[in-house]
């Protein structure tokens, strides 16, 4: 298998050539399953691994044992009345009649996602991930 072919070999090149101590992963990626499997590729080689993409954030973040920290999807920025930043009734209106629907953005609640990472500048290694959710 190529390289360039699937995400878990491409890091594995892209980690050769890199002498940061403190690298932060952002995998930007649709499954669960592929995210939680990269944590584990990569735990301590990286500070940290942090998934992204399905705009909704899971509540597993933790420090995996060998020192990388780790959450399946950090959530979004954006407006929660919504379905993942859409007008939801937009998005109901497709579903409900299987049309296809114009989406744009929704305004309301709008909350901010992150998380904290604590880490030894030195070895690049984590102690602690904080989920963040923060209202307006
Ligand atoms: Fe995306």
């Amino acid at each position: 298998m190529s390289s360039t072919n699937d995400p878990f070999h491409a890091v594995n090149d892209l980690l050769a050539g890199i002498s940061a101590k403190v690298i932060v992963v952002d995998f930007h990626a649709e499954a669960t399953s592929e995210k939680v499997a990269m944590g584990w590729h990569l735990d301590g080689r990286v500070t940290a691994v942090l998934g992204t993409h399905t705009h909704v954030p899971t509540a597993d973040q933790r420090i995996l044992p060998n020192g990388t920290a780790y959450q399946t999807d950090v959530g979004m920025s954006g407006p929660y009345d919504s379905v993942i930043g859409v007008q939801k009734e937009m998005v109901l209106h497709k579903f409900l009649t299987g049309m296809p629907s114009k989406f744009e953005a929704a305004k309301g609640n709008p909350k901010m996602c992150a998380v904290l990472v604590t880490c030894d500048p030195l070895t690049g290694r984590a102690s602690a991930i904080q989920r963040i959710m923060l209202g307006e």
